[in-house]
């Protein structure tokens, strides 16, 4: 039994003992974020997890980002403290379906959001971050056509705010979509100097109102340099966390969703990695991300490119 045990020091004997590094996302609990070795937005953790030269990367965070660190690091183990942590979005986009979009529109090419499964980045060209997808898509030929999935939201984003056209596939983040127009405007009228961050999956009735868009870390960037001293913050709100820690002076308001409070706007699948499951990934070396050569060298193309053309 765990009980009795200081998980927090089992974790760092562990971590010290495995050779280890703990990365972790701000959608984690404040107590993972604050002993994680590194907390980021995705594309920092996925360079952080090409860079690392640990043994043992300890993905805090949802499978995709952890199939995203062993294929890039293929010779480190790579554990995820609970499997079952996966993300709508993934769900949302099956391989199969999405090869047959593909390949109904052969003068496309496909650039995907990180958020999907490896056999998804293996059939995409390009992928993409919410912090480095305009930057890429800059980069891209004006007449080039573009198949964009799976987040529609983003996508969307992208397409009103560079211009252009692309297909889009139909996926959402079921945390971004519960976010309510009516009760983040209600907020609002209480709160008339604060500024809204959004992330870029929202949907667009909440973007529109936002003063910034961004990924996890542009809105962290943003709580630090914005003028006055309330934020109100259209994302998971374990970000609110790094924002406290990192602006104490400073007042963070989770955008509510249809019941007014930011409760409901937690992540489900980010919330299964635990302290204990995370200890237990650390000793017992399990859960582990294991991949077909084949798919990982696939889908290793994609990934690639977004880290040559986001840098
Ligand atoms: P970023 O941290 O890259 O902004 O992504 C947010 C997210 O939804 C992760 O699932
Ligand atoms: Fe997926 Fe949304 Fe959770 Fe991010 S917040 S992991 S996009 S379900």
């Amino acid at each position: 039994s765990l009980q009795g045990l200081d998980l927090r020091a089992e974790i760092d004997r562990l971590r010290k003992e495995r050779n280890a590094v703990i990365l972790g996302h701000y959608y984690q609990s404040p107590e993972i974020q604050d002993l994680s070795d590194f907390v980021g937005d995705s594309l920092e953790l996925s360079r952080k997890a090409a860079e690392t030269d640990a043994d043992v990367i300890a993905f805090c965070g949802v499978r995709f980002m952890a199939e995203t660190a062993k294929i890039l690091s293929p010779q480190k183990i790579v554990v995820l403290p609970d499997m079952d942590a996966g993300c709508s979005l993934e769900d949302s986009c099956p391989p199969a379906q999405f090869k047959a979009f593909r390949e109904a529109h052969p003068d496309h090419i496909a650039l995907s959001y990180i958020n999907c499964s490896a056999e998804v980045k293996a059939l995409s060209d390009i992928i993409v971050t919410s912090s480095s997808a305009e930057k890429i898509l800059a980069q891209i030929p004006k007449d080039q056509k573009i198949i964009f999935g799976p987040d529609k939201h983003l996508g969307g984003y992208l397409k009103r705010k560079l211009g252009r056209d692309m297909l889009l596939w139909p996926g959402v983040c079921i945390v971004h979509e519960a976010f309510s127009e009516t009760e983040l405007l209600k907020l609002k009228a209480v709160h008339p100097d604060a500024p809204i961050a959004a992330h870029p999956e929202c949907p667009p009735y909440i973007v529109d109102h936002a003063d910034y868009v961004g990924s996890t870390s542009g809105i962290l960037d943003f709580a630090k340099t914005m003028p006055g001293d309330t934020l109100i913050v259209a994302t998971e709100p374990h970000i609110i966390h790094q924002m406290q820690k990192s602006v104490p002076d400073k007042n963070f308001i989770g955008a509510p969703g249809a019941d007014g409070n930011c409760n409901c706007n937690i992540c489900p699948y980010m919330a299964l990695n635990t302290m204990e499951k995370l200890y237990l990934s650390l000793r017992d070396l399990t859960p582990r991300i294991e991949m077909d050569e084949g798919l990982r060298v696939a889908a290793k193309k994609s990934l690639d490119k977004m880290l040559e053309m986001a840098s």
